[in-house]
């Protein structure tokens, strides 16, 4: 295990009615005029908005709102939401929704005591070193973003989805009510299920020896999902498979069963490349990328693979032929993304062969190397769309 240090100082009040408790969470993390900042409108519709707005008023907090950010937000919001703190005086930014929401709160946050311009910290022109404290309601069990010091936005001009982070971006707290999940239609649920799978898997193909405790930890989170998606996928209303669903999205992605070891996240590049050309959910695009990645890096520790497979998905593990359980695992997982309703192949998320070469010129690394488990260059992530085809 590689030595680390994790810090993770969010406070989570998680369960029926926690959104209640809004307001004086707020104040107690000495906010006094809130941003909140919402999407398309399922806040509103839920009347989460409503509840909200009472609890702020009840503990005599201001606020100002920011709504119509879209799945995977863009710039535009950003800076919108950063003239609006300005002009207004905002000390504090409360995002109710998922990952879009939060990561656009969490780049306001950042950008209001910056003195340039917020893309910086996505180019990687600048490290984030203020921001306004963020909170967080959640709807919906996917990104991990109530957890994690990640935002992802995509600058429109270009198309480039890029993500920025830092310890300072986690949410101060993290309101989590399983039962605000259960207005997502199923294909967003299934979206969620898969991003979730993704953040655990992205950590669990490492190259670092000796991490029981974290594989270990990775695998109860894989097999909760498992055991779970089908249940809401039958019925919405489950509270306690949501509940536990909800518990394993933090956990996959606030990365405390990452810690001490080397991670890959190449899955989730080559996706966002996806996501920026067609808009698709990112966990639709990360059923179709993760298989297709998995597949083209398994002989580098064909071993891992099998552990995962026997250990996850049940296989009976081949001494003779290792390979064929490792393969086995991944059809096994296609399988599964595949029977809760996602798209497995670029046909069935209408993504199209011919824009290929274009997402791996803004896949952007040139003549260059990248991957913690598998270092891929161009030609390999154009290998891994097409195997996806
Ligand atoms: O916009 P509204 O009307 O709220 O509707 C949303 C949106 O259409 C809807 N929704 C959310 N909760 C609902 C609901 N509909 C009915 N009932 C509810 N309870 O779901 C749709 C998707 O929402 P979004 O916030 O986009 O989902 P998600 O949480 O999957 O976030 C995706 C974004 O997060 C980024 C992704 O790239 C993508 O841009 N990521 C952020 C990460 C992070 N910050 O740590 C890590 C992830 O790997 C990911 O890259
Ligand atoms: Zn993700």
């Amino acid at each position: 295990m590689n030595n680390f240090s994790f810090y993770s100082p969010t406070k989570f009040v998680f369960g029926t009615d926690s959104e209640s408790r809004c307001g004086y969470l707020v104040k107690e993390f000495g906010g006094t005029k809130v941003l909140i900042v919402y999407g398309g409108g399922s806040v509103v519709r839920s009347g989460l908005m409503d509840k909200i707005k009472l609890s702020l008023a009840a503990a005599g907090v201001h606020f100002s709102e920011l709504g119509g950010i879209v799945p995977n937000p863009k710039d535009d919001k950003v800076y919108e939401g950063i003239d609006l703190c300005r002009k207004e005086g905002v000390d504090f930014l409360l995002a109710l929704g998922g990952g879009s929401a939060i990561d656009t709160a969490k780049a306001i946050a950042a950008g209001v005591p910056y003195g340039s311009d917020f893309w910086d910290f996505y180019s990687g022109k600048a490290i984030i070193q203020k921001a306004l404290p963020v909170a967080t309601v959640l709807t919906i069990a996917a990104a991990g973003s109530e957890g994690s010091g990640d935002t992802v936005i995509t600058r429109t001009d270009g198309n480039l989805k890029r993500g920025a982070g830092s310890d300072l971006l986690r949410p101060v707290f993290s309101i989590l009510n399983p039962q605000l999940t259960a207005t997502l239609p199923a294909y967003q649920t299934a979206c969620g299920a898969a991003d979730i799978m993704a953040h655990v898997f992205e950590r669990y193909f490492t190259n670092t020896k000796d991490v029981e405790i974290t594989d270990r930890l990775c695998e109860a989170v894989l097999l909760t999902m498992i055991n779970e998606v089908p249940k809401v996928m039958k019925n919405p209303d489950d509270y306690q498979a949501r509940a536990n669903i909800m518990w394993a999205g933090m956990v996959a992605h606030n990365n405390s069963v990452g810690v001490g070891r080397s991670h890959d996240w190449n899955s989730h590049g080559i996706e966002h490349e996806l996501s920026a050309m067609y808009d698709c959910a990112h966990g639709a695009g990360l059923a179709v990328i993760m298989p297709a990645w998995m597949a083209y890096v398994m002989k580098h520790d064909v071993m891992r693979f099998a552990q995962a497979a026997v250990r996850v998905w049940g296989c009976e593990m081949d001494f003779g032929n290792p390979e064929r359980t490792a393969m086995e695992g991944i059809t096994r997982f296609k399988n599964f993304l595949h029977s809760i309703g996602l798209p497995v192949s670029f046909g069935e998320l209408g993504a199209k062969e011919e824009d290929i070469p274009l997402m791996v010129q803004s896949f952007g690394i040139g003549e260059g190397k990248t991957g913690g488990f598998v270092a891929l260059g161009k030609d390999d992530i154009d290998a891994i769309y097409r195997l996806a085809l």
